[in-house]
């Protein structure tokens, strides 16, 4: 369980706070898509999570974040990095080996993981991200998108209880981060893993993510279930945030039609509530 209480946190060369009185528990195995505007915390919230923040940020820092029991400011950052896996926003200063192989490598021998384990770990990370071909080839020679998954291959190889991932799909394509979406779900369907993803694809964020947090300015101004969120939308849509646009689709058919109804998170929900009204 992770459970951040009323944490408010000023970067030690900033003048406004960044986050400001956050409050979230999640529960194992959830599934956490974070949303907001630029420059709504939503980074430094995953930073927070991960330790790094005040671990590797210094700052004001007031409230407590817990991740299974361990109090981040007081447990040293190797210790929560072995629960809580990251893919930075800036995948460039996340990778620092030369070669994709060596960069995988990196991490595990850092973890200590055996000799013997490591090939396996290897093979099965990069076919989960499906870049298995890219194994030897240099990181200087790949794509951003590219460089993005065998980012999000070298945590997974690493099986974080935890996975923690600021815009991991920000250079993919729509297929790619699909294939990245359904990976995160069978990780968290399958073996639990609690997912916390800042995501700017807000539709495919809405068809997979269990809970939604949306940050503006600092603070968390909604958060709950997808469908309780997306029924605020106005709320969002004044912070600057974009529904999906099926939620805006269904929410202006029922009121055009003066009805109230349940805003669709999916295509799906939408046809049927169209069919419905053209009853
Ligand atoms: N390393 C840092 N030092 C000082 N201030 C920072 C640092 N990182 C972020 N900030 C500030 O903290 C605030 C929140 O930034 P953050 O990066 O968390 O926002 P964000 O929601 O992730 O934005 P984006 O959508 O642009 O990624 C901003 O005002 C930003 O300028
Ligand atoms: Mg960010």
């Amino acid at each position: 369980m992770i459970c951040i209480q009323d944490l408010s946190f000023t970067y030690k060369n900033g003048t406004e706070p960044a986050l400001r009185e956050v409050s979230l528990t999640l529960p194992d195995g959830d599934f956490l898509g974070v949303i907001g505007p630029a420059g709504a915390g939503k980074t430094t919230l995953t930073r927070a999570i991960a330790g790094m923040i005040p671990h590797h940020y210094t700052g004001d820092y007031y409230g407590s974040v817990t991740v299974n029991g361990l109090d981040t400011v007081e447990t040293p950052l190797d210790q929560i990095s072995r629960l809580v896996g990251t893919v930075f926003q800036d995948v460039e200063s996340q990778i620092i080996s030369p070669v994709v192989e060596d960069e995988m490598l990196y991490g595990l021998e850092n973890f200590g993981v055996p000799r013997a384990e490591i090939p396996r770990r290897l093979e099965e990370a990069l076919g989960m991200v499906g870049i298995a071909d890219l194994r030897e080839r240099s990181i200087a020679s790949l794509s951003g998108g590219q460089r993005q998954k065998v980012a999000i291959a070298s945590i997974l190889a690493l099986k974080p209880q935890i996975l923690v991932l600021d815009e991991p799909t920000g250079e993919l394509d729509p297929r790619s981060s699909r294939q990245i979406f359904t990976l995160l779900r069978k990780l968290n369907e399958e073996q639990g893993i609690t997912v916390i993803i800042v995501e700017q694809k807000i539709m495919l964020l809405c068809e997979f993510a269990r809970h939604l947090a949306v940050l503006n300015e600092g603070r968390v101004m909604r958060q709950g279930e997808v469908r309780e969120v997306l029924a605020h939308a106005e709320d969002l849509e004044a912070a600057g945030v974009n529904c999906p646009r099926v939620t805006t689709y269904s929410r202006a058919l029922s009121a055009r039609l003066g009805e109230r109804q349940p805003v669709c998170v999916d295509l799906d929900e939408a046809e049927a509530l169209t069919r419905r009204l053209m009853k």
